[in-house]
């Protein structure tokens, strides 16, 4: 089974403040995530500052976009990331066209100066049904983010059978899975033997009292579980 990769989700509210944490955390992760809440308060400037000063990492854009496919994809791919989210709810022609504009610029990309294949991740926030994920797949999505929400964690909303069968059943059906949601290196042993694609993690890597250190002991974790 594949090593699962770490990304650093920044949700910084300042490009400033994402930058003094990638100062420190960009060579200790593999990708790094310009978070919803930094899109929001600094725009595409924060994915384009990201490529431009870390271009051997992946960069995602979370904008958990919900229309405008099209438009919103060639806004982040023009301006440096390498994977996008799409919210779980947009209906399936916005992941359709942004997936459609992925694969064009792929298509007119350098594969040797390309790192990874621009892609789209649906973003697994709030509620989706199994015939919407059958569609996903049907219209080509190989990446999905499963999320426990931000505001579900902190309304008490833990880890739970549901959520690792549900993950499992994503992983069934050929989806690459992220998994995220206040995760805590003390969480990834409940995904052993699932075949992550990535663990995303922002507050307890960067608000950490040693965020390298707190980075380290996810990959050390990861890599102690699924080597
Ligand atoms: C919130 C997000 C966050 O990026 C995700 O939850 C990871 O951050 P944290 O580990 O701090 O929860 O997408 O909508
Ligand atoms: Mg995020």
């Amino acid at each position: 089974m594949a090593l699962p990769m770490l990304q650093l989700a920044l949700d910084n509210k300042t490009l400033a403040d994402a930058l003094a944490s990638t100062r420190v955390l960009a060579a200790e992760v593999d990708v790094l995530e310009a978070g919803t809440i930094l899109c929001c308060s600094e725009g595409m400037q924060a994915v384009r500052c990201l490529k431009s000063l870390y271009p051997d990492r992946i960069v995602l854009a979370d904008i958990k976009a919900a229309d405008a496919g099209t438009i919103l994809a060639n806004m982040v791919y023009d301006n440096g990331a390498d994977w996008m989210t799409v919210i779980c709810c947009a209906p399936i022609a916005t992941v359709e066209t942004a997936l459609a504009a992925a694969r064009k610029c792929n298509q007119a990309a350098d594969p040797a100066k390309t790192l990874t294949p621009l892609d789209v991740q649906v973003e697994l926030t709030g509620t989706w049904s199994w015939e919407e994920a059958e569609a996903w797949r049907a219209a080509g999505i190989s990446q999905v983010v499963y999320h426990r929400g931000r505001d579900a964690q902190a309304a008490g909303q833990s880890w739970g059978q549901e959520d690792l069968d549900k993950i499992r059943r994503l992983a069934g059906m050929g989806f690459a899975l992220s998994i995220t949601g206040g995760l805590v290196v003390e969480d990834l042993p409940l995904f052993a033997g699932i075949p992550i694609k990535v663990f995303i993690a922002g507050r307890s890597i960067r608000d950490a009292a040693d965020p390298a250190a707190a980075a380290r002991a996810f990959k050390a974790k990861i890599a102690e579980l699924w080597s």
